[in-house]
């Protein structure tokens, strides 16, 4: 049975949200305060880039199971589920900022007339679901009390550039509430993604697990799962860093200890560290959060700490072998936070080209998907990757974009004045830059004399 949702907010999750709900069938009107914003949607577009997204929208908005709005009451009019998917930003303390949730709230909250389930995508502080109910029942419409509505925490653990196929293909959907009707209601909306059957999509055998817990327990699995990446991140660049010390390979290590099922080889590996929307607000909500209570996070502090200062090692490692950077011209490879995105939020790449720009150096970098008008000021943009190298000392890859490896290395030291090619997201094999006449620096890489030649 097709339910009727609202989509609250239609930025990077909830487009997603909308354009796959509408996708395994329901009838799913999103909102959009933003004018331009919603005359894209409106047209079937994406006002961001996301793998797939675009074909989801278009397909829905032209069979009429998904339409867009800027007004609050007229979506909710035609829904039961209505689905909170608005920024919540850090604030000035570490918390987040809960400014566009809480006006959201008021906006439904007199629309409320007849049962909803209000589910809570956002990302928000442990304990949210409280004062949630609570400022939507001060705003209730005459006749109406809390019974007429319910509140479901539902945490979204999609990655940017992969966020449509992580909506249809989860690891699992976690519902948390106090009332099992609306959980159920919840469920049943997500009843073909937990099925791997979708009206119209490829099918998956087998079931996607779906948690039902509490509130609170919810919102903490998704701090918890985030700031668990985060710190996994910030593990092997610790290690990388040891590894450099002591002259073993992190990516030697990393791969061995991937294979042990309780570590797993994913997010392990070393480079410029973490950037995006998510991991940074998430990892300082969850230590202010602990600090509020009282108890000092230490690891997930270190964790956060660890990531600053990874940014760090590009300046630190062109120093090392270019002596002096003030006046160098450098190339980059990448501005995006990774590959895959045109996303620039808190950006390691970019955070390493405003240090250069510090430090006085000439910087052009390239990005396959960055716009050429977005990315820092006083950096130049080549119009593709190998013009970066045009008479450069050294370049750095600081993306971790896959396209990059099909560069011709030899083209690439043929246009530099130098021969360094600082490979701060590990990307490359150092024996086949080495045999373009580039000299090879990684992340915790051993240096070619100390590194085993492959067993057959
Ligand atoms: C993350 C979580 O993965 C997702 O579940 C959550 O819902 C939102 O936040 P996202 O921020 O889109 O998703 O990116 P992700 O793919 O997790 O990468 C985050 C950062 O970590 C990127 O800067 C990436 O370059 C970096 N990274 C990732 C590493 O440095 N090493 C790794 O091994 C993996």
């Amino acid at each position: 049975m097709p339910s009727r949702i609202a989509v609250i907010g239609s930025g990077y999750v909830g487009t997603v949200v909308a354009a796959c709900f509408a996708h395994l069938g329901h009838a799913v009107t999103g909102v959009e305060i933003d004018s331009e914003k919603l005359s894209l949607l409106r047209q079937g577009k994406a006002p961001f880039h996301e793998a797939g997204l675009d074909d989801l929208l278009s397909a829905g908005t032209s069979s009429g199971g998904l339409c867009f709005t800027d007004n609050v009451s007229l979506a909710m009019e035609r829904c039961e589920l209505v689905f909170i998917c608005v920024g919540t930003p850090t604030g000035h303390d570490g918390h987040p900022d809960m400014s566009a949730t809480a006006a959201v709230a008021k906006k439904i909250a007199p629309n409320l007339k007849g049962y909803h389930v209000v589910v809570v995508k956002s990302t928000v502080p442990i304990g949210t679901g409280r004062w949630l109910r609570t400022l939507i029942e001060d705003h209730l419409p005459a006749g109406y009390g809390p019974d007429h509505f319910s509140i479901v925490s539902n945490p979204e653990f999609l990655r940017e550039g992969n966020a449509v196929q992580d909506f249809l293909y989860p690891d699992r959907v976690v519902l948390g509430g106090d009332r099992p009707q609306a959980l159920d209601l919840v469920a049943e909306a997500y009843r073909p993604v937990l099925d791997g059957d979708f009206p119209k999509g490829p099918h998956r055998p087998g079931s996607v697990p779906v948690i039902f817990t509490s509130t609170t327990t919810a919102e903490a699995i998704k701090y918890a799962s985030n700031s668990f990446l985060a710190s996994k991140i910030s593990f092997v660049n610790e290690l990388a860093k040891i590894c450099e010390l002591v002259g073993a390979d992190v990516t030697e290590v990393t791969a061995a200890m991937g294979l042990d099922m309780r570590i797993g080889g994913q997010f392990l590996d070393a480079g410029l560290g973490w950037g995006g929307s998510c991991f940074g607000k998430d990892l300082r909500a969850l230590i202010a959060i602990a600090t509020r209570y009282g108890y000092d996070a230490r690891i997930l502090r270190s964790a956060l700490a660890v990531n600053v200062d990874q940014r760090k090692v590009v300046v630190e490692k062109l120093l090392q072998h270019l002596k002096v950077v003030s006046g160098a011209r450098i190339g980059v490879l990448g501005l995006a936070f990774k590959a895959g995105t045109d996303d620039l939020r808190d950006s390691p790449a970019v955070g390493v080209c405003e240090a250069l720009l510090d430090h006085k150096a000439v910087v052009t970098a390239y990005d396959p998907m960055v716009p050429t008008g977005a990315g820092p000021d006083g950096v130049l943009r080549a119009c593709d990757a190998i013009a970066v190298a045009e008479r450069a000392d050294a370049v750095v890859v600081a993306t971790e974009w896959p396209q990059f490896l099909s560069i011709d290395l030899s083209a690439l030291r043929s246009r530099m004045r130098g021969r360094l090619l600082l490979d701060a997201r590990n990307l490359f094999q150092p024996e086949k830059v080495q045999a373009a006449g580039l000299e090879y620096v990684g992340i915790g890489r051993s240096q070619p004399g100390e590194r085993v030649l492959q067993s057959a």
